[in-house]
C-alpha cells in the first residue's frame, strides 16, 4: 500500500448516523424518573461523552447523589431503552452523502476505520448495513481514555498501519476534534463551525463538503 495514502477515521454518532435523538429520549426519561430537568441543550453537552460520564454529568446537574448499585442499574436501563431505538434503525438513518463518501473511499482503496466512544458501535453499523466498509473498529469497548484523549484515534490509525500525520478524522464533537488535533491528524468537523472552530475544516454535513472538496483534502 502507498505509505503516504491517507487513512480515514470516522466517528459514529453524529457523523455517520444521528443517534443523538435516541440518546436524548433515553436520558430524558431517566432524568424524569430522578426528578431532574434535562433539555435538548443539555443533551448537546453529552455528544462524544461516554455513557458513564454522561450519567455523572446529569446527576451533577440535578444535584443528585445515588448509590453505586443504583448508578449501575440506571446505566443498564438507559442503554436498554436506547437499544430499543437502535434496533429500529435501517439504512435510511445514514446521514446524507455518508454512503457516497464511503463508497468513494472503498473503490479507491483508502483504509477506513471507526473511532467511537460507543459500546454499541458494531450493533449500529450492522443495522445500517455499513459494517463491511470498515477495515478497523475502535469503539467504547477498546478504549480506556475518553476523547479529548487521542487514544481512540491513535489506536485506529495503528490498526490501519497509518502514521497519524497521514490520518484524517471526521468528528461532530469538540472533544473529538481536540483528540484528532492532539494526535496530529487532520480534523474535519461535521456540524456547527462556531462550536468546532478548532477543526482544520468544518462542514455542516457531507453534502455541504461535497466529493470534489473532499478529493482536494485527500490530495493535500
Ligand atoms: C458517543 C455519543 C455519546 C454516547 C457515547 C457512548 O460518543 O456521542 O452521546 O454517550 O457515544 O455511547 P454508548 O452507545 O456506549 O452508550
Ligand atoms: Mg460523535
Amino acid at each position: 500500500m502507498d505509505k503516504n495514502k491517507k487513512a480515514i477515521i470516522f466517528d459514529l454518532d453524529g457523523v455517520i448516523v444521528d443517534t443523538a435523538k435516541f440518546h436524548f429520549l433515553a436520558w430524558q426519561n431517566l432524568a424524569k424518573k430522578l426528578g431532574i430537568n434535562f433539555t435538548a441543550e443539555d443533551n448537546e453537552q453529552l455528544k462524544g461523552v461516554s455513557r458513564v460520564k454522561s450519567l455523572q454529568k446529569i446527576l451533577e446537574w440535578g444535584n443528585k447523589e445515588i448509590s453505586e448499585q443504583e448508578f449501575k442499574q440506571l446505566m443498564h436501563d438507559k442503554n436498554e431503552e436506547y437499544l430499543t431505538y437502535v434496533d429500529q434503525m435501517t439504512t435510511s438513518d445514514i446521514l446524507p452523502k455518508v454512503k457516497d463518501t464511503l463508497d468513494y473511499l472503498k473503490v479507491n482503496n483508502y483504509p477506513i476505520a471507526l473511532g467511537s466512544a460507543s459500546k454499541n458501535a458494531k450493533r449500529i453499523l450492522k443495522h445500517v448495513d455499513l459494517l463491511t466498509y470498515f477495515d478497523a473498529i475502535v469503539d467504547g469497548n477498546e478504549v480506556t481514555k475518553a476523547k479529548p484523549n487521542p487514544e481512540v484515534f491513535l489506536k485506529a490509525a495503528e490498526l490501519l498501519k497509518a502514521q497519524p500525520k497521514h490520518a484524517i478524522v471526521f468528528e461532530d464533537s469538540l472533544s473529538g476534534i481536540e483528540a484528532a488535533n492532539t494526535a496530529q491528524m487532520l480534523s474535519i468537523g461535521i456540524g456547527d463551525e462556531n462550536i468546532l472552530k478548532e477543526a482544520n475544516y468544518v462542514f455542516k454535513d457531507f453534502e455541504d463538503m461535497g466529493l470534489a472538496k473532499f478529493k482536494e483534502i485527500l490530495n493535500e
